[in-house]
């Protein structure tokens, strides 16, 4: 493959705005009166996640979920698929969703309906990138790090064909034909 790497965010700022982003989580959950469950989405969001956790003052209790995709899709006939599930039961419990990049909307939607069904107290989203040019479905990021118009990015996390996402930066990937 012959491709470019460009630094869109680099390892400061995305510091800087994480440790934003745990305050503004922190402060919004601390009355809550059981522990908030935040939800990983993996693997895109297991760097951001692992950063976000570090940087709160409440005690958040942590869960996996893993979306499976058929071709670019990751829902059928509506619904999610998951490789693999929550196991914990969210049943009254505030929940966060946590992601990597949002961009046409539709697996956050479809994750958020999924877990809404299961009578949790509340589902909000907080997503590494909020990227909009293509967003289709109609989506509150309650906590967004980044607003990004478009381009395709890569690192901390994010992948291209399961490559790049163990860079420290979030680059803007560009493939060169030839
Ligand atoms: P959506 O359903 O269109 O919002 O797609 C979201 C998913 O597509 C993300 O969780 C990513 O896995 C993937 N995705 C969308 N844009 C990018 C990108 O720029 N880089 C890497 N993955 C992306
Ligand atoms: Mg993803």
């Amino acid at each position: 493959m012959n491709y470019s790497l460009q630094t869109v965010i680099d390892r400061e700022r995305i510091e800087r705005r994480v440790v934003e982003l745990g305050a503004e989580v922190s402060k919004r959950y601390a009355s809550i009166d059981e522990a908030l469950v935040m939800v990983c989405v993996l693997k895109g969001a297991f760097m951001f996640f692992s950063d976000l956790v570090r940087h709160l003052s409440i005690d958040p209790i942590l869960d996996f979920v893993r979306l499976a995709s058929y071709g670019k899709s990751t829902s059928r006939r509506g619904q999610v698929v998951f490789s693999k599930d929550m196991e914990m039961d969210i049943t009254d419990r505030h929940v966060l969703i946590v992601e990597d990049i949002v961009d046409t909307g539709h697996s956050v939607a479809m994750l958020q309906k999924v877990l809404l069904a299961r009578d949790p107290a509340s589902v909000a989203v907080c997503a590494l990138v909020d990227k909009y040019e293509r967003r289709e479905k109609e989506i509150e990021v309650d906590f967004s790090g980044f607003r990004l118009e478009k381009g395709f990015i890569v690192g901390y996390g994010l992948d291209y064909a399961e490559q790049f996402r163990h860079l420290e930066a979030i680059c803007e990937l560009k493939i060169h034909d030839a």
